[in-house]
């Protein structure tokens, strides 16, 4: 039985007053959301702490938006998993297509993260997913097949979350037809070879196309940016009934 994991990466929004602000709405819409799913919030590293005390008493888990793969030293501007542990960090996501265009990490130093995450019990949720250029040159299944094999080297497929998230959808308004998104994610779950493989989708996410791409039989749920930064707008994300 997969279980769906609904996570919102707030990516570089909000301070800490801000975060306890949408908390406060937040939480209480999320009260009675059925426990069939995960409900995950990625924070930036300094509203972590605030996010976990806001949130102590609910269902609400935490993940990084990233994870170093030593424990400590001289990395600067680098948070190791024994620094989220501190934080009651549940999830760590790795591998998402913004540091991979902006900061061009690798495939081999997004495994290191992921496989660090896991030694320490923390859930890497990584991240791929073709650019447009990839997807008109056909090469999207090649694209993502290397990303998930390399991301996915050493790397225990029950103890980890793969987000398919495919970057022309990503902050754009055009999500992908449910039903490609589904073909993408079912390819994944063969290459893994691992039936109960937790696969979300991302890609502008929002209230009015969550119930369709969570009705899809190989989607577990969504890795969502713009649409969880507004609390009614995720809880409802968070409450999504099958179709
Ligand atoms: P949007 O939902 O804003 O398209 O962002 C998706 C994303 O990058 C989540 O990690």
């Amino acid at each position: 039985m997969r279980k769906p994991v609904i996570a919102g990466n707030w990516k570089m929004h909000m301070t800490c007053a801000e975060a306890r602000e949408y908390l406060s709405v937040f939480l209480p819409l999320v009260a009675h959301t059925p426990q069939d799913r995960n409900l995950v919030i990625a924070p930036p590293f300094t509203a972590l702490s605030t996010v976990a005390e806001s949130a102590r008493d609910s269902h609400l888990r935490l993940s990084s938006q990233n994870v170093h793969w030593e424990d400590k030293g001289a990395f600067t501007a680098e948070v190791s998993p024994l620094m989220l542990l501190e934080h009651k960090v549940c999830y760590s996501i790795v591998g998402h297509s913004e540091p991979r265009k902006y900061y061009s990490e690798s495939d081999e130093q997004i495994n290191r993260r992921a496989r660090s995450a896991q030694t320490h019990g923390l859930i890497p949720i990584v991240c791929v997913g073709e650019s447009d250029e990839q997807r008109e040159r056909g090469e999207a299944e090649r694209v993502i097949r290397r990303q998930v094999e390399q991301g996915l080297e050493g790397i225990d497929s029950a103890k980890v979350v793969i987000a398919y998230e495919p970057i022309w959808a990503i902050g754009t308004g055009k999500t992908c037809e449910s039903k490609e998104a589904n073909r993408i994610c079912g390819l994944i779950r063969d290459w893994v070879g691992f039936s109960d493989l937790i696969i979300q989708y991302g890609g502008s996410v929002k209230p009015g196309n969550i119930d369709e791409l969570m009705s899809m039989s190989d989607i577990d749920g969504v890795l969502v940016g713009g649409a969880s930064l507004d609390p009614k707008g995720f809880a409802r994300i968070a409450n999504f009934e099958y179709c």
